[in-house]
């Protein structure tokens, strides 16, 4: 009807699609995910959420990640973030595997479930399985009082808002987010030390504007989707803190725009991958200054070499990556834990632009469902 027309528009809020405006609700998303979660005078985050106290927190030996498409590559980010502020095993797994494997497990793991909707049928099958075997179970959903919000023992809310577009943009960097609190908390009962602390938390409050300064800068982003809309295929390579941002950047592309699009670990591309690569398969390198950054130029050239085109996603100041990539664009500099927040904005951006000059349903994509309440 009218009325529900007038309405829909008033919730888009001047966007055209309810995608573009979850892209550019992430500052504020961000900010309510640490909001009261940050504690610069005990140089950690708190998360109450968890019905954990700091003996219990202490511990766990062990984290099991599970969750579906998009949840599951921000707990990807979050192992590598958990393994290096905690040093604290951790795997991920899809949530559908999960529940039907006979993984091993002992009274000191503990299963996180992620789920943007709470309701995702495979996430909340592997919250019971888990629960079954007698693990401690809590959950990162963003919809209050879901089923597996519910059915968890306590857990942490993302507090990104409703979210709407089929492809999951806020609710990812909330969750990652999420993950990087939980980190600081675990790492702070274990070998963090104050001051390394108070340094992440300083810099985890800058990320709002961090992410907005990449915002604001979509207009770069709209011409290199212009330029390689007619692609036959695109990869997307990155490795450490980067590898889950490579797989979504994928998911993202293919979701909303139906071109074939490949997420891999950059170093894999020598294994197998780099047959693909020909002057109409353009590769997507997320190398931001990191530990693996000299590593993931050597794999540029190697693409280079073959006629591959690149797209670089580097950090502001460097000055090498312009000489090797077809089109470069920056994000400001940071940490390499917090990278991950930053680097994920464009390749959402780009999905979104690419999709845009194709004339997609971007909102509702073919196939696809918001959340997938089924097996
Ligand atoms: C993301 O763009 C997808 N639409 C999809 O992979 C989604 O992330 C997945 O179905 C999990 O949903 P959930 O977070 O609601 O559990």
């Amino acid at each position: 009807s009218e009325v529900e027309k007038t309405e829909a528009e008033a919730e888009l809020g001047g966007y055209p699609h309810y995608m573009l405006k979850e892209i550019f609700d992430q500052p504020e998303a961000i900010r309510n995910a640490m909001r009261g979660r940050l504690d610069l005078e005990e140089a950690t985050a708190k998360l109450g959420g968890l019905n954990m106290n700091p003996h219990q927190l202490l511990r766990i030996q062990r984290i099991v990640i599970v969750g579906c498409g998009t949840a599951r590559h921000a707990g990807i980010v979050g192992e590598y973030l958990i393994e290096s502020l905690a040093h604290l095993p951790v795997e991920v797994d899809y949530a559908s595997e999960f529940r039907y494997r006979n993984a091993p497990l002992d009274g000191e793991t503990v299963v996180f479930a992620v789920s943007q909707s709470g309701e995702t049928a495979d996430t909340l099958a592997a919250v019971r399985e888990a629960k079954r075997k007698g693990m401690r179970v809590l959950g990162i959903c963003n919809q209050v009082g879901s089923t597996i919000a519910r059915e968890t023992e306590g857990g942490v809310y993302m507090h990104a808002g409703p979210e709407i577009g089929v492809a999951a943009t806020k609710s990812f960097t909330s969750q990652v987010l999420v993950f990087l609190l939980l980190a600081v908390l675990l790492g702070r009962l274990r070998y963090l030390s104050a001051r390394q602390g108070k340094k992440l938390i300083e810099a985890i409050e800058k990320l709002p504007d961090q992410v907005t300064s990449v915002l604001s800068r979509h207009k770069e982003i709209r011409a290199i989707a212009e330029k390689y809309a007619d692609a036959e295929a695109m990869l997307f390579l990155g490795r450490q803190f980067q590898y889950g941002i490579a797989l979504e950047g994928a998911l993202k592309m293919k979701e909303i725009t139906y071109i074939r699009a490949e997420g891999h670990p950059a170093a894999e591309l020598k294994h197998g991958v780099i047959a693909l690569v020909d002057e109409r398969i353009p590769s997507i390198f997320l190398c931001p200054q990191d530990g693996v950054y000299d590593k993931n130029v050597s794999n540029i050239a190697e693409v280079k070499a073959r006629r591959g085109p690149v797209i670089a996603i580097a950090s502001e100041g460097d000055d090498r990556i312009g000489k090797l990539a077809d089109d470069v664009f920056l994000i400001p500099q940071c940490s390499e834990l917090l990278a991950p927040i930053l680097t994920v904005v464009p390749l959402q951006l780009l999905a979104y632009y690419t999709a845009l000059s194709l004339g997609r349903d971007i909102d509702k994509p073919r196939n696809l469902a918001k959340s997938v309440t089924v097996e």
